[in-house]
């Protein structure tokens, strides 16, 4: 049931919404948001932050603990890992129910892996058998296990999984990886992954159908602009007209180019186009194989339908 429990913060009728306050998904968040509009320049120990002018207040926190800020009342709109989705979705139905994912974001890419100590015997999953692995996430480890008929022992640690083989606490570990890097300092090898993940924005079900409606449409218009912009480039170029036909066959997805007089030379037009971003050399190459010329590829910051 969603009732908003009265925190220190301004007048009800505010929109909440939750973001990490440190860690892979933080720095993203606060870039989407501000693209979005919003003034969003928290202080370094700042967990509250609040945009008047946007009617809107920014909660920092673990990202772990936003999903259950969302279940509660306490935010409308929380971002965090779609991993974390799956694991509290697992874990309690009422969040399957009360959280309702709105929109995948497409950073914070990572994937949930099970790891091993680069020394381990522990070759294929089948080994893992009997084994110890610690985890975050012991329901999506689990479902895993099951689906491939492994019996492990679980032991769910709240952080710091890449200490536990070292500490003797387990074999192995399942946890997020994006670089590697973390897994490589701490002397483990990745074996399998189990999940990938992205950020996602996540709504108060209850939420969505309320008053705060509006304005939850108003930021999911905006962030669908800044995501369709950023998978978009613009390209401009000059080619002979009667090669135009040929630009479709090459940048596809331009339906309608827009087509603009070059002063003085009758044979030959400038084309402007908004592509889909694999805009890559051997594209720009065809595109000069065509006799095109003046040619400019540009990031588009923000795309409305
Ligand atoms: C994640 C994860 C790993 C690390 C892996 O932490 O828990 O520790 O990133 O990344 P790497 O493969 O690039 O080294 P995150 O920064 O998301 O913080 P958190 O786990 O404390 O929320
Ligand atoms: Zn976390």
């Amino acid at each position: 049931m969603y009732s908003r429990p009265t925190l220190q913060l301004e007048p009800s009728s505010r929109l909440r919404i939750a973001i990490q306050k440190s860690g892979k998904l933080a720095e993203g968040s606060v870039a989407l948001l501000k693209k979005c509009g919003f003034r969003l320049q928290p202080g370094k120990n700042q967990l509250l932050v609040q945009d008047s002018a946007m009617n809107t207040d920014f909660i920092f926190s673990r990202d772990d603990d936003i999903p259950g800020f969302l279940l509660n009342g306490i935010c409308d709109l929380g971002i965090f890992g779609s991993n974390l989705l799956a694991e509290v979705s697992l874990r309690d139905p009422a969040f399957l129910k009360g959280l309702t994912t709105i929109m995948p974001l497409g950073y914070a890419r990572c994937r949930l892996s099970i790891a091993v100590p680069r020394d381990s015997p522990a070759k294929s999953i089948g080994d893992l058998d009997q084994m110890t692995i610690a985890t975050s996430y012991p329901h999506l480890l689990q479902r895993f296990l099951r689906e491939n008929q492994i019996n492990c022992r679980i032991v769910t640690m709240h952080g710091s999984v890449e200490l536990a083989p070292k500490i003797g606490i387990a074999d192995g570990i399942c946890d997020l990886v994006s670089s590697g890097a973390t897994l490589r300092e701490n002397g483990l090898r990745e074996m399998t992954k189990v999940l990938d993940s992205e950020a996602v924005l996540v709504g108060n079900t209850d939420a969505l159908g309320k008053d705060s409606q509006c304005q939850i449409a108003r930021i999911m218009t905006r962030i669908r602009g800044i995501l369709n912009a950023d998978s978009n480039k613009y390209i401009m170029l000059h080619i002979d007209r009667r090669n135009l036909p040929l630009i479709r066959e090459i940048l596809p997805g331009c339906e309608a180019p827009t087509v603009l007089e070059l002063q003085g030379i009758p044979d030959r037009i400038a084309v402007h186009v908004v592509s889909p971003e694999d805009i890559f050399w051997d594209t720009i190459e065809k595109l000069k194989d065509i006799g095109a010329n003046s040619i400019l590829v540009l990031p588009i910051e923000k795309m409305m339908d």
